[in-house]
């Protein structure tokens, strides 16, 4: 298997950062169905994942594969327009390089949207999840995005997973949806590697383990975003409920999964855009990575502001 190194790494933020004089603090990587989260952005600049070495290119109809940087309230942001997954055929460690270029480039803090399927029963179609964990399916068994990886400089090789969700965002995420009476709840996110759908006892399986919801990307960007520092804020749109019932004629499709992306977009990036607008830049103190904290900044939050 290849495995991209820091200087791969470095390499790919050098030619960005020669691209635009914008510095994000911020980043976003936009789901299925949902990269017009990009029209947010004032005085936008875009550099398409082709341009980039080593970039993955997204196989999968919508996903344009660009990064889209520009400001919102006067923060600077970077999103990715467009994402991998390990169903495409790609190394773990090649989905997660994006994240890795966006912390090497200044980000600190990455919010990630995508699709899942629910299976809390609590939960119905267009309702936003929170994600406060996750159970990562294809990590148990080597398709992880750390494997390989032994250059500590890329952060710590064991890295603990326990506050993988930022629970400071996470509230404020709560506190935002709640402002803005958008429907959600918070949830455990369980990766498959897909492409299919999950069988009804293997989704009644996820359920007994303590999942919410299932979908096949996201947890391995998280991994490798929490090992070099970034804070993680996820927010899963449900496009769909999980059949667990041998008698359901319900069948899951990619479709639906897109239709109800766009039909959700309207509060989606109400909810991205405002949570974005709460976060603040003060100094990075506490990265666990020396060779990702290129700017010495990091971002907290302010209080709401809605
Ligand atoms: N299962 C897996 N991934 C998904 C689903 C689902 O039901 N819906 C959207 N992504």
């Amino acid at each position: 298997m290849e495995i991209l190194t820091n200087t791969d790494v470095r390499e790919a933020a050098q030619i960005i950062l020669s691209k635009t004089e914008l510095r994000p603090s911020i980043a976003c990587i936009c789901g299925s169905g949902m990269g017009n989260l990009v029209d947010i952005l004032e005085d936008s600049f875009t550099i398409p994942y082709a341009d980039v070495p080593n970039f993955p290119v997204s196989t999968v109809p919508g996903h344009v594969g660009q990064l889209v940087f520009g400001n919102y309230k006067g923060k600077c942001c970077v999103f990715l327009q467009g994402r991998t997954h390990l169903y495409e055929g790609y190394a773990p460690n090649k989905i997660v390089f994006p994240v890795r270029v966006l912390r090497a480039i200044g980000v600190d803090i990455l919010i990630i949207t995508n699709a899942a399927g629910a299976l809390n029963e609590t939960y119905k179609t267009g309702d936003l999840v929170i994600v406060k964990d996750h159970i990562n399916i294809p990590g148990f068994c080597t398709c992880n995005p750390l494997v390989g990886i032994t250059d500590e400089s890329m952060g710590d090789r064991f890295p603990a997973m326990s506050d993988a969700y930022d629970a400071e965002l996470r509230t404020l995420a709560r506190k935002t949806a709640t402002a803005l009476d958008i429907d959600h709840h918070e949830g455990v996110y369980a990766a498959l590697c897909g492409p299919n759908f999950e069988t009804i006892a293997e989704a009644r399986m996820f359920k007994i383990l303590g999942a919410d919801l299932v979908g096949m990307s996201t947890a391995s960007e998280v991994v490798a975003a929490r090992q070099i520092g970034l804070r993680c804020c996820v927010v899963s749109l449900v496009t769909n409920c999980v059949t667990m019932d041998y008698k359901s004629q319900e069948k899951a499709s990619h479709n639906e999964v897109i239709e109800v992306g766009q039909s959700r977009a309207s509060d989606f990036q109400k909810l991205i855009s405002n949570l974005i607008g709460s976060v603040t830049a003060t100094s990075r103190k506490n990265s666990k990575s020396n060779v990702y904290s290129s700017n010495g900044h990091m971002s907290t939050f302010s209080d709401l502001q809605i």
